[in-house]
């Protein structure tokens, strides 16, 4: 809790001086596609300027249609969406990609050029940037995703890992303030998954806000601060991930569970209070919290 007291300080001192403090703001927000179906609806949410923000909920609740009206990519049918200032029916989709860029939940969809440096090059040249800078942006984020050696490479004949990169890197060459990631862990082994994660960490800790889409819940309660279930079409549950997680019943009503390992330190609670011994009143979150809380039931 301390820690996260200490997070939160950070941010406050991140918010520019006469800026919103939200980097995201979502004032009743209901979705219709043009066949009729509304995947949204009535949608109230704020996320501050640099939270790392998971987003649940089972196959159809709605997660990719929220993301593609945060990124303008479909506006609402009614409510509306601002995003760092401005609302996304007063903008176009390449305007707002400087404000917030966005990896779809299947990046090979976004990878068209020849070369990975072509690649990433691509969203900078569109802004019309000077070469040098066009350079720089590039080098920048090629070093970020760690890439720079396969800046000659042909796109799709990358590991599935580096192709995310790839996309990550051209988003992050547009320099935006917030980014978003729909499953970008999925079908990615053990340590593609954490280097996307690791990605978007760093993204986080240099003072950018990051909303992630995931089905791997380990990954939401190891490094994201805040959860957001969605449940057909509605917030079913919003706050922040250790109390999020400590509500099994609910998080089954949108066919989720906690992570194995969530689940393991609920069962050490409840044998510890069973045998009467000291016990620590906190939902686990991770392997190394489990540890920790099992040496401290161990002490005499
Ligand atoms: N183009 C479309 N036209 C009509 N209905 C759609 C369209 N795209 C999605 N839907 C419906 O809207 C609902 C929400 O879809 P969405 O893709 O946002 O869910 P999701 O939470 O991202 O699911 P998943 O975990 O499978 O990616 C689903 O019922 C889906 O069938
Ligand atoms: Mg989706």
């Amino acid at each position: 809790m301390k820690e996260s007291r200490v997070k939160s300080e950070q941010r406050e001192r991140q918010v520019p001086a006469g800026g919103s403090e939200y980097a995201i703001e979502i004032n009743n927000l209901t979705f219709t596609y043009p066949g009729g179906f509304t995947a949204l609806k009535e949608i109230n949410l704020k996320v501050k300027r640099n939270e790392f923000v998971g987003i649940i909920g089972q196959n159809g609740a709605g997660k990719s249609t929220l993301l593609k009206n945060i990124t303008g990519l479909l506006k609402p049918t009614k409510g509306d969406v601002i995003v760092v200032g401005v609302n996304t029916k007063d903008s176009t989709v390449a305007d707002l990609a400087t404000r917030v860029g966005f990896v779809l939940q299947n990046p090979d969809r976004q990878l068209f050029a020849p070369t990975v440096e072509e690649e990433v090059s691509f969203g900078p040249k569109n802004l019309k940037l000077p070469a040098d800078e066009i350079k720089q942006r590039v080098q920048e984020a090629l070093g970020y995703v760690g890439l720079l050696e396969q800046k000659d490479a042909f796109p799709p004949a990358l590991s599935k890992g580096d192709r995310a990169k790839v996309v990550i890197a051209s988003v992050l060459a547009m320099r935006p303030e917030v980014i978003i990631l729909d499953e970008p862990t999925t079908g990615q082994d053990f340590r593609g998954c954490h280097q996307i994660m690791g990605i978007a960490s760093r993204f986080h800790e240099a003072g950018h806000t990051v909303l992630v889409v995931t089905h791997h819940m380990a990954l939401v309660t190891e490094y994201t601060q805040r959860t957001i279930v969605l449940c057909n079409g509605t917030v079913l549950m919003d706050g922040e991930t250790r109390e999020v997680f400590s509500h099994p019943e609910m998080l089954r009503q949108t066919f989720i569970v906690p992570p194995q390992i969530t689940q393991a330190g609920t069962d050490l609670k409840e044998a510890l209070m069973a045998a009467r011994r000291g016990w620590t009143p906190r939902t686990v979150l991770t392997v190394k919290e489990l540890g920790e809380d099992i040496v401290a039931a161990m002490k005499p």
